[in-house]
């Protein structure tokens, strides 16, 4: 509905109908429990003189930033519009507010958001989940003074703020979980002027500041957007400020969008959808997502794909959801199947690859068991022919003899370990093998 550039301008008519849509539907009125506020700004909107956060806003950043479904985290959470808008796109919402005045009238509004009481600078280590996106917006420095407590932010010198505020950035920036957006709403603040305090008003940077913050710890610096916010009270006195000190009136916030980990999988899985590939027995949503996850610098979708359809051993653990490769089975050793001598030999490390193609080539009666067959004649998947792989393992693994022979109740490879066991000679053993007598002496035939 509102196009992503980085201009994003409450003006328009689209903004305004999605704003009302937000406020009638719901019932937010974000505004309430900040009664006790102290502001010194003039350039919010007129309707009251408490900075109120724009549901619109919160709409186009849960929907390009967040996962379906996703976890929201809001260390200041302020009004209750981050907490309702998120819950009734379907995302999951906690915000920590230090204001229990702020909590209460949040909490009146919607049961939906799990709203926290607190300061999040001590709340943060708290919560054990892992976050999909971190959405939030500070107070600026004291020009809007929440509250006296000794935690408030808004209460806090420009240092004790900066200081805190990277503190909570920090911890917030750890609950988040990897590839995933962190966005934080700021705006530059001038330093007050005032009787006997003479300043000439320069800006605090709090937005290079959050920046740096935000970096410090790892994260990348993606987006930087606007927001254009109405220009009605700046027109109103902008022209005094302009004519005294040629002070140009804000009439934007900034949205600054940070990324921990890789944007191109953050991306993916904010798509989301079916699940297309699964590769060493972890599942991607796309190709992209595989060849990006695996190894970004080697790798392509194609590449993955062609992978994936290949019936070549070595990628048979890369697998198109639903349409998995089957292994050619055309070996058997006893009822254990193989795609390849290749397989074989990685199975049974003392034998080389042609020893192995020998065996299967063999007529010989101890090879008996080693047979070609026909793939047709096996309809397995490949975790079931390796689940049967496991089975021999444990079985104590396949036998590259087969016996030939059974003797009393001991079965034998040959007569000459026959002979050798029962310490009698080869002759005595075919004698008694061929003697009508000695019905438990047999050949035995493994052919099948
Ligand atoms: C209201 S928001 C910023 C204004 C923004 N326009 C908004 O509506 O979201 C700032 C919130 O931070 C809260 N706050 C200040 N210090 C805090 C702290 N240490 N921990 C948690 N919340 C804090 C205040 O109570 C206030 O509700």
């Amino acid at each position: 509905m509102i196009t992503p550039f980085s201009v994003l301008d409450t003006r328009t008519k689209e903004w305004k109908q999605r704003k009302d849509y937000w406020i009638t539907t719901y019932g937010i009125q974000s505004e309430l429990g900040r009664e006790d506020t102290e502001s010194k700004s003039q350039f919010w909107d007129s309707s009251s003189n408490v900075s109120v956060f724009d549901p619109t806003l919160c709409e186009l950043m849960y929907e390009w930033f967040v996962p379906k479904g996703g976890k929201i985290l809001d260390p200041f959470a302020g009004g209750s519009v981050r907490g309702i808008v998120a819950e009734e796109m379907g995302y999951k919402y906690v915000g920590i507010d230090l204001s229990h005045k702020q909590i209460k009238a949040n909490q009146k509004q919607s049961s939906k958001p799990f709203w926290i009481q607190g300061d999040a600078d001590k709340q943060l280590f708290l919560l054990n989940d892992d976050y999909d996106f971190v959405f939030t917006c500070p107070p600026y420095y004291d020009l809007e003074v929440y509250s006296e407590h000794k935690d408030d932010l808004s209460n806090l010198n420009v240092s004790n703020f900066d200081a805190k505020l990277e503190r909570i950035i920090y911890k917030s920036y750890t609950k988040l979980k990897e590839n995933r957006f962190f966005g934080i709403v700021v705006s530059e603040v001038r330093e007050p002027s005032t009787t006997g305090n003479y300043s000439i008003g320069n800006y605090r940077g709090l937005v290079h500041k959050t920046i740096s913050m935000c970096e410090r710890y790892g994260m990348k610096f993606y987006n930087d957007m606007v927001l254009f916010n109405s220009q009605h009270q700046a027109s109103r006195v902008g022209k005094t400020y302009f004519d005294r000190n040629r002070k140009i009136p804000s009439v934007h916030q900034n949205i600054l969008i940070f990324v921990k980990g890789n944007p191109d999988i953050a991306t993916e899985e904010i798509k989301g959808g079916e699940f297309e590939c699964e590769i060493e027995g972890k599942k991607y949503l796309t190709f992209r997502h595989a060849a990006i996850s695996i190894n970004p610098n080697k790798l392509v979708a194609s590449e993955v794909k062609r992978r994936c359809i290949s019936r070549k051993t070595k990628y048979k653990n890369w697998q198109i959801i639903g349409e998995e490769t089957r292994p050619e089975i055309k070996y058997v050793i006893g009822d254990i199947p193989f795609e390849s001598p290749l397989q074989v030999c990685d199975m049974i490390e003392e034998l080389t690859e042609s020893q192995c193609r020998n065996y299967f080539e063999s007529n010989a009666k101890k090879f008996q068991h080693w047979k070609r067959v026909e793939p047709k004649d096996w309809n397995i998947s490949y975790k079931e022919m390796e689940d049967l792989w496991n089975l021999s393992d444990k079985a104590g693994g396949v036998s590259i003899y087969s016996e030939t022979i059974q003797c009393g109740d001991k079965k034998f490879i040959s007569v000459n370990e026959a002979a050798k066991e029962c310490g009698v000679s080869g002759e005595r053993i075919r004698q008694k093998l061929k003697d009508s007598n000695y019905i438990d002496w047999k050949y035995l035939d493994n052919s099948n």
